[in-house]
């Protein structure tokens, strides 16, 4: 593919626009071609993808290794419960045990961000001819759902030819808990990226201001911003700031697994002040559509009927996109 310099694929902080669009492009032509079932696609056909999930998944794990099976490729998963890690060997040794059986790409879940990068990295040093594929790390980075995310915005305004272009000067509205999510950190990154506006809205405790400059500076380690111009980014707190003008809006889940102190009065005043409905939507457009990276805690970050209104909700075009661009991503890294 012209102009993909990806060994790995860690952040999209490292992404261009080109970048963007290469993956966007394969992803719409690997959605239209028929390739469920028995009928694959040759392009991965002697290739291993090994899935190496730390954390807890259902979709991004399953979505993977679909994507990896509908090119041909072997595949493979691990588990950490009832691997040799428990008796103390390293991370680094049980990747590099992978890679002597034959994988080509490890996809990597981890709750320590950095993990897949320091992996990565190690990798390289050891001589490993291997590809890592972040799905997921800590509150850093999450690509592949970034990715889903802009590719299901992208057919959204323009069905046919879903690009970069598709999302130049948009309103995307991020609500909810930001401060412990991979996913609206990504989000930013590809979006701004792609030339569209971000606002962010949540409580102080969820998203703190310093949010304002996310995409400010290129991140530790990258000297420079593979992007020239970028799409601004907005904090408010309240909602009815957030709405009025959105082209498209995405909740995120309380992740409370990762709260560490009791950042909220009750779940009830969240869903009064952040919760998204049919009655609060009122305040955009007709038909702006409402996204979710999933899992959900229904009637918290968004009510049911809001949620089963395929009408508005694009969730299941989010977990069906998760397929072509994970069949993009494997090809990309194969090919490279
Ligand atoms: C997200 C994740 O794991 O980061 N889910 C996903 O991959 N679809 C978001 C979340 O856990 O809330």
């Amino acid at each position: 593919m012209s102009g993909w310099s990806h060994r790995h694929v860690l952040d999209l902080a490292s992404f261009s626009v080109e970048d963007f669009g290469t993956v966007l492009e394969l992803a719409q032509r690997f959605r239209s071609l028929p390739v469920a079932g028995a009928r694959k696609l040759p392009a991965l056909q002697g290739r291993l993808m090994t899935s190496l999930f730390f954390e807890p998944s259902t979709r991004t794990r399953s979505s993977f290794e679909i994507a990896a099976k509908r090119l041909s490729a072997e595949v493979q998963s691990f588990s950490p419960s009832s691997s040799s890690l428990s008796k103390g060997e390293s991370l680094l040794d049980t990747a590099r045990t992978y890679v002597a059986m034959g994988a080509n790409i490890l996809v990597v879940r981890h709750r320590c961000a950095g993990v897949p990068r320091s992996l990565a990295r190690d990798l390289d040093r050891c001589g490993e001819q291997v590809s890592v594929l972040n799905a997921g790390d800590g509150l850093h980075s999450h690509p592949s759902q970034g990715l889903l995310d802009l590719f299901t915005l992208a057919r959204h305004f323009t069905p046919e030819a879903p690009s970069p272009a598709s999302l130049r000067g948009r309103r995307i509205v991020i609500v909810g808990d930001v401060l412990h999510s991979r996913v609206a950190r990504s989000n930013l990154w590809a979006l701004t990226g792609c030339g569209a506006d971000v606002v962010l809205c949540g409580p102080p405790t969820l998203l703190p201001e310093c949010f304002a400059d996310f995409v400010a500076a290129p991140p530790p380690g990258q000297s420079t911003d593979p992007v020239a111009r970028r799409g601004r980014v907005q904090v408010t707190r309240r909602l009815e700031e957030a709405l009025p003008g959105a082209d498209a809006v995405m909740t995120l889940r309380l992740q409370k697994e990762r709260m560490e102190q009791h950042l909220l009065t009750s779940l009830d005043t969240y869903h009064r002040r952040y919760g998204l409905s049919h009655a609060r939507l009122a305040l955009c457009a007709d038909g702006v559509p409402v996204l979710h990276p999933g899992p959900v805690n229904r009637g918290v970050e968004i009510a049911g009927e809001l949620l089963d209104d395929p009408g508005r909700c694009l969730v299941e075009a989010q977990v069906r996109n998760g397929i072509p661009i994970r069949m993009a991503l494997l090809y990309l890294l194969a090919a490279s």
